[in-house]
């Protein structure tokens, strides 16, 4: 393509270094797309003939056609999907595949391709984001009575709902899907027409090629825009955010499913077996999405640090932001859909979930309020009546509620019989009832608002 200039051909060593077809040809439907939105132009335009413009545009539908059918040929000496494209597309209709190139470079090319299938890739994860929230609302709305032990430090803190629990997630993916779109918006303008870095002395239309790729409108500097690989970025910052959220929620099915907890039943879909130990049914489902959220983060620092020492404008270091994209997209859309599933078709044994929440003293705080509201004690001494009494029951093997009268009044005289409806798990989360609260009368506005907001009713 530039023979001209040269005396000699690239090493193989070049060859090789500089190939970027083994990973760019994924961009050939939209290099063929935004080709095609170019060449209309000019044509449109004036700057090519009309029946130029015809055979070229001809031309690309017939190499899409081939991509389709035989897959995008690998020539290294052809160096990636651009030049793939031109030189099939010569080989096809002949020299007049050379006035496709008019008024455009590569760098605005690539740009582009990439943006389109960047912006493909958060619509995406927006639909993967939106089947996750159904199921995490439906379950969330099966298990707004279902009490749990709440943790922190994963010790047993106050007893939760399910429906609260799950509806953590649901928040945390209502998030995601505002960052896939914000950072959408952002993205959607059309750097096509910016040429190598300095904009064109052609007279071409860029609002033209902007609405015909479903771009907002056209990016507003040229050499910001071939230089410009933020919407990658803000993609793969949503996308770590993301599988961070997935991650944890992973982390929380494999702790769950292990045998002390006993919480869930993992689909046996979404799970496997050992290949010596006949009872084990290992959660490798949420241990992938667990391991791939570290992939993901590596992808946004890979890019990160691909770009942050670079001038203006292209330089080929920015060949380099496709495969850490590419795989990130690959990895998101997996992670998705495997939670998703587990949400879905996990079992919830929600008799072990409060056996748990009842043997973990986890009403000791409602203890501890109770002698502030009805005895009116402060509240830190209250804490140290309560721990007491804790201590009590956990050296006698039983809950809170299993102490007699006279023993939680050796404790504290003040203490009556009054207390103990105030130490079931049931009056625990009832009495929850702030605004975002555990309390299932809470839960259930959150359910119906989620479900209102995702259209289910
Ligand atoms: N394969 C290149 C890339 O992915 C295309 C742009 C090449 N531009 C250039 N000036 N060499 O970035």
């Amino acid at each position: 393509m530039w023979g001209g200039r040269f005396a000699e051909g690239p090493s193989a060593i070049m060859r090789e270094i500089n190939a970027s077809i083994p990973f760019d040809k994924a961009l050939w439907q939209q290099d063929i797309r935004a080709s095609k939105a170019h060449v209309a132009m000019l044509g449109a335009q004036g700057i090519v003939s009309a029946q130029d413009a015809a055979t070229i545009a001809n031309g690309l539908d017939m190499v899409a056609g081939e991509y389709a059918a035989n897959g995008v040929p690998e020539n290294w000496d052809l160096e990636d999907i651009h030049m793939t494209t031109e030189s099939r597309l010569a080989e096809l209709i002949g020299p007049v595949a050379g006035r496709l190139h008019t008024a455009r470079s590569r760098n605005d090319q690539v740009a582009t391709d990439f943006r389109l299938w960047v912006r493909d890739a958060m619509d995406q994860a927006l639909a993967g984001l939106n089947a996750l929230q159904v199921a995490l609302v439906t379950r969330a709305g099966e298990h707004v009575h279902s009490i749990m032990p709440g943790f922190t430090h994963l010790q047993t803190a106050q007893p939760v709902t399910l429906g609260h629990h799950l509806m953590a997630y649901y928040e945390m993916a209502a998030r995601d899907v505002s960052r896939f779109a914000d950072a959408r918006a952002r993205a959607n303008v059309s750097p096509l027409g910016s040429a190598a870095l300095a904009g064109t002395g052609f007279p071409i239309d860029r609002f033209a090629t902007a609405a015909s790729l479903d771009f907002a409108a056209p990016t507003r500097n040229s050499l910001d825009s071939v230089s410009d690989r933020d919407f990658a970025l803000d993609y793969l910052m949503a996308a770590a955010q993301c599988a961070l959220h997935l991650s944890r929620l992973a982390e929380e099915f494999i702790i769950w499913a292990s045998q002390p907890f006993g919480f869930v039943r993992l689909p046996d879909a979404l799970s496997t077996g050992s290949s010596i130990m006949p009872q084990k049914k290992n959660p490798d489902a949420a241990e992938l999405v667990r391991g791939h959220a570290g992939r993901i983060i590596g992808s946004l620092t890979s890019l990160m640090i691909t770009m942050k020492g670079l001038p203006l404008a292209y330089s080929k270091d920015m060949q380099d932001d496709k495969p850490p994209v590419f795989e990130a997209a690959g990895l998101l859309t997996l992670c998705i859909a495997a939670m998703t599933g587990m949400v879905e078709s996990t079992t919830f044994r929600t008799d072990r979930m409060r056996q748990a929440a009842e043997l973990g003293y986890a009403t000791a705080t409602d203890l501890a309020d109770w002698l502030v509201r009805q005895a009116n004690i402060p509240f830190r001494e209250a804490h140290h009546i309560t721990g007491a009494a804790v201590k009590l029951a956990e050296s006698k093997g039983v809950a809170l509620d299993q102490l007699s009268l006279d023993e939680l009044q050796a404790i504290d005289a003040r203490i009556t019989e009054a207390v103990y409806p105030a130490l079931s798990v049931e009056a625990s989360v009832a009495s929850r009832a702030s605004y975002g609260g555990t309390a299932p009368s809470q839960v259930e506005q959150r359910v119906a608002e989620a479900r209102a907001a995702l259209g289910l009713e």
